[in-house]
């Protein structure tokens, strides 16, 4: 990956955030440095382009997120998620800062070294399926172990089976993805992503082009992930409905977590978004 390769460069600290309150001195609930944190960032930063037109997308994120917990990031458009997402999966490279995944510092791993990490430990779910259409729905839940070269074909066979009666696909692994309706092909790309018994789950924006029916049973396979299985799910969401399945809510505004909500109702998350997206823009921000 390209970007991956670009040098990590260093800039100047831009002064503290004052917009939500004063910063406090103890730490927030959701940055408790852990070793057994299942994703840790510290100082995360990420920077798009240089001088004058540079963009700020992350300008500093101290995050530890425990193993088996649900995290919801929301915030306005163009705060800053997915850029968050790609940098903590390790899809991206921060300018500064450091992430760990299980305990391992990922920003100085070479692209071998990434891709095999997300090969072994990560599951990615998002938007648009990003299912291959000439492959069947069972070729398609077995490509990560296919490429990782694992198993037998037998066995291979029986894990994908066993998955797909866990999305509720049970028999449909010889149907070609255009065969499936939307929330069945994301069903398929939980399958595939839960094939590799992930440690953690990152999820772009999974239930964004389903209708809510779909979604909620999008949502409830996440969170069985969590709770059967034992993953971290990271999952960046427009849905304050889709925000109510996760253990916490996270809010960015401008690169920066503003706020955070224990596991709470829609209307109480919705409200919350609002009063970030109604804040004025800081001065000198970049956009
Ligand atoms: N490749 C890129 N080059 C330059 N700027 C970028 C790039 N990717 C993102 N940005 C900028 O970084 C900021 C954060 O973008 P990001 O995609 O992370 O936002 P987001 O919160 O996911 O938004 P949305 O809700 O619209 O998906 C935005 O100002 C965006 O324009
Ligand atoms: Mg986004």
């Amino acid at each position: 990956m390209g970007i991956l390769r670009n040098k990590r460069r260093r800039e100047e600290r831009e002064p503290a955030d004052s917009r939500y309150g004063s910063p406090s001195p103890a730490r927030a609930p959701y940055d408790t440095p852990s070793p057994t944190a299942a994703v840790e960032l510290r100082g995360v930063r990420r920077r798009y382009g240089r001088g004058t037109g540079a963009v700020h997308a992350l300008r500093g994120i101290d995050l530890s997120l425990p193993r088996g917990s649900f995290t919801a990031v929301m915030g306005p458009s163009g705060s800053g998620k997915s850029t968050f997402l790609q940098c903590a999966a390790g899809l991206d490279l921060p300018t500064e800062g450091s992430v760990r995944l299980g305990g391992t510092e990922i920003t100085g791993m070479n692209e071998n070294q990434l891709t095999e990490l997300r090969r072994s430990r990560l599951g990615f779910v998002f938007q648009a399926f990003n299912l291959l259409p000439s492959l069947t729905v069972e070729q398609n839940v077995l490509l990560p172990t296919r490429l990782a070269g694992g198993g037998s074909a037998r066995q291979g066979r029986a894990h994908a089976a066993e998955l797909l009666a866990r999305v509720g696909l049970e028999g449909k692994g010889h149907r070609r993805p255009t065969e499936l309706s939307g929330g069945q092909q994301q069903r398929v790309a939980i399958a595939r992503a839960l094939v590799t018994r992930p440690d953690v789950i990152f999820a772009d924006e999974p239930t964004g082009a389903l209708d809510t029916t779909t979604a909620g049973e999008v949502l409830d396979l996440l969170r069985s992930a969590v709770d059967a299985l034992g993953a971290t799910v990271v999952m960046v969401t427009h849905d304050p409905v889709a925000a109510t399945h996760a253990d916490q809510v996270l809010f960015l505004a401008d690169g920066l977590i503003a706020d955070r909500l224990p596991r709470t109702d829609a209307t109480t998350i919705a409200a919350r978004m609002r009063t970030l997206a109604t804040r004025p823009a800081l001065a000198g921000a970049a956009a």
